[in-house]
This record gives C-alpha cells, structure tokens and sequence, in this order.
C-alpha cells in the first residue's frame, strides 16, 4: 500500500515509518521538521519526505494523491509546549485535521488513522481501567482539539462513509522520544548523576505504553474498517515516583529524587489518575500491548545507554 503519514519525522511517526517500510510498503511522510527528524538514514532512503505544514491545504491535496491509507499524526505536544503555544497547538491540530480529511476524500482514500490522545480523558472518573464509553473530560487546548477531532471524523464517517480510527494512545515512550516527555528526562537526568526531578507528590499515575506495542497496534488497525475511537493502553498505572525508582535503579545511577512544586502553566495537565482498557484493541485486532514498563525501561537502556 501507499500511506501517508503526517508526522512521520517524530517519535511515533519515525518507529512506525520504519516498521510500514519493513513489511513493503510505499511511505509518504510529511513533516515540518519542528522537532528535527527522527527517521533512521536507512530508512529515509527509502521514503519519499515532504518537508512541510500540514495546515498548507494545496501541499497535503497534492500529497495525499494515490495514497490508501493515512496516518495523522502532526502536532504540537508536551506539555510545557502546549500551555506555551495555545493557538499554535489548536491551529494545527484543527487546520491540519480538516486538510487531512479533505484530501481524504478528494482521492477517495480508504481510511485516516488520527493520533488523538488519553489526555482527552481527563479527571474522567475511575472506577476500573478507562474504557472508550466514560464520560470524557478535555481541558486543555490540546486535548480540547483532539476531541473535537475525533467528532469531525465521526461526523464525516456518518455523512460521508470515511472510515476513520481515533487512537487513544497513553503515554508512548521508548525508542527516539526526547525529553519534553517524561521518560526521556528521567534517563538523562539519572544518567548524568544530576537529581531526577518530579513534579508535585510523585503520587500521580500514568499508563506507560512501549513504542513497539503501539506500533503493532496501528498497524492492526490498518485492518479495520469503520469509525472507531480505540484506546492504546498497557493497562498498568504506575506513579511517577516509581518511574523515577525504576529508572535510578536500571541505570544504577546515585542521583537523588527530588519534588517540585509543578509550575503554574501545568496545573491544567496535573490528572491524578490514569490507566486504560485495551480490551477494544484487543476485541478489534486480537492483540493488545504486552511489554511491561520493566521490560520497556530496560530495552531503552540496553540500546541507548549501555556501553
Ligand atoms: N507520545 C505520546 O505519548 C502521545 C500520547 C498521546 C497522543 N500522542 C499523539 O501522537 C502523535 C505523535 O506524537 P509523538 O510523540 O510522535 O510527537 P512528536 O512531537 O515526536 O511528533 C510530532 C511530529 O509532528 C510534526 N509537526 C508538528 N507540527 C507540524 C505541522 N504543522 N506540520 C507538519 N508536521 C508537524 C513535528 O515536527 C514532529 O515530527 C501526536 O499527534 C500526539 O498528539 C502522543
């Protein structure tokens, strides 16, 4: 197949540009290169690369001609990012995703499989792990934007017929992120001897999914025909403290933990909980992500750190 991906120079675009090229497929990567270029050379000798802005309408038409599939994953993230840059953030998100959708169906492009977020579920109440059916809660521009997102892609499935997967993915990490995420930080930080620093009490939890799970995961989803909004979970809630633990303890580094107050611009980010449900993955595509956070943590150092 054809695929477009928007997005593809970033952390998850770059791992799932390699694995499409992997198993044959024609890629098409349109990024504006904000955060530099994570495809490996190997690969991106293999890729057709448009250096550009997905909220330029006459670029993303023409790019999109003769492709099957498009992933859309362009976007303004991290959270420091996101409260500094608000409009930029809802612009591209909005722009982009109504670019994305019109070429869609200019060329009759068979489905869109759009990065929308866990963070749409806010201070969702949480009974069990989170399902796609509770009550949502965005509250921030970002999230804001990815919701309204994914109700533009069912609107168009429902007039339109576009087949359209919303993916729910919870805090990826692994393999090419850097460090406006948390994971990326702690290792530098642990790495260097400097002091692991964590916002607030530590309590916090997270749902921490491994790169190559969710890889595998859209690339299941590739499969899957009508509108569906699918959550991609590990369905383990970690706090942040026993992230930091982890990371002091696989890299066997003597940095301290410290805990800072959050800055103002994250109160809106700051959630409690949160841990998702893959059953609907699952249910979908019969897998859903099995590496553990250990496991995870450990393949980063293997291949990034240990000399
Ligand atoms: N990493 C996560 O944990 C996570 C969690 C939830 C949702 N997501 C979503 O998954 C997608 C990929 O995230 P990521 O972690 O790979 O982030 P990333 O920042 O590494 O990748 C995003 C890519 O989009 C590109 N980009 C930004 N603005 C653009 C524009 N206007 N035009 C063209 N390209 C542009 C950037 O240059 C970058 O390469 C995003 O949509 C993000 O919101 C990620």
């Amino acid at each position: 197949m054809k695929i477009l991906i928007t997005g593809g120079a970033g952390f998850i675009g770059s791992n799932l540009t390699e694995r499409l090229v992997n198993d044959g497929h024609e890629v098409v990567v349109l990024d504006n290169l904000l955060r530099g270029n994570k495809i490996k050379r190997n690969i991106f000798s293999k890729i057709e690369f448009v250096e550009g802005d997905v909220r330029d309408e006459a670029l993303v038409l023409n790019i999109a001609k003769g492709c099957d599939i498009i992933f859309h994953l362009a976007a303004v993230l991290g959270v420091d990012v996101v409260a500094d840059n608000p409009v930029e953030t809802m612009d591209v998100e909005v722009i982009g995703t109504r670019n994305i959708i019109k070429a869609a169906e200019r060329h009759n492009i068979d489905k869109i499989l759009y990065a929308s977020t866990s963070g749409i579920y806010g201070h969702s109440a949480i009974e069990s792990a989170l399902t796609e059916e509770v009550l949502v809660d965005p509250r921030t521009s970002y999230a804001m934007a990815k919701r309204y997102n994914e109700i533009y892609l069912a609107s168009h499935h429902e007039e339109k017929g576009l087949n359209a997967i919303a993916l729910r993915f919870f805090n990826v990490y692994g393999e090419n992120q850097d460090n406006r995420m948390v994971v990326p930080r702690f290792f530098e930080q642990a790495v260097a001897g400097k002091p692991i620093t964590v916002f607030g009490s530590g309590q916090q939890t997270r749902d921490f999914t491994y790169i190559d799970d969710t890889v595998e995961a859209c690339v299941r989803l590739m499969d899957v025909q009508g509108y569906h909004i699918v959550n991609i979970a590990n369905e383990a809630e970690w706090n942040i403290e026993h992230l930091a633990k982890e990371i002091k303890h696989i890299t066997n580094s003597s940095s301290e933990i410290i805990f800072l107050d959050a800055p103002k611009k994250r109160y809106d980010y700051e959630v409690e909980r949160r841990v998702g449900s893959s059953d609907k993955l699952l249910k979908l595509t019969s897998t859903k992500p099995t590496t553990t956070l250990q496991e995870g943590l450990a393949l980063i150092y293997e291949s990034k750190f240990k000399k």
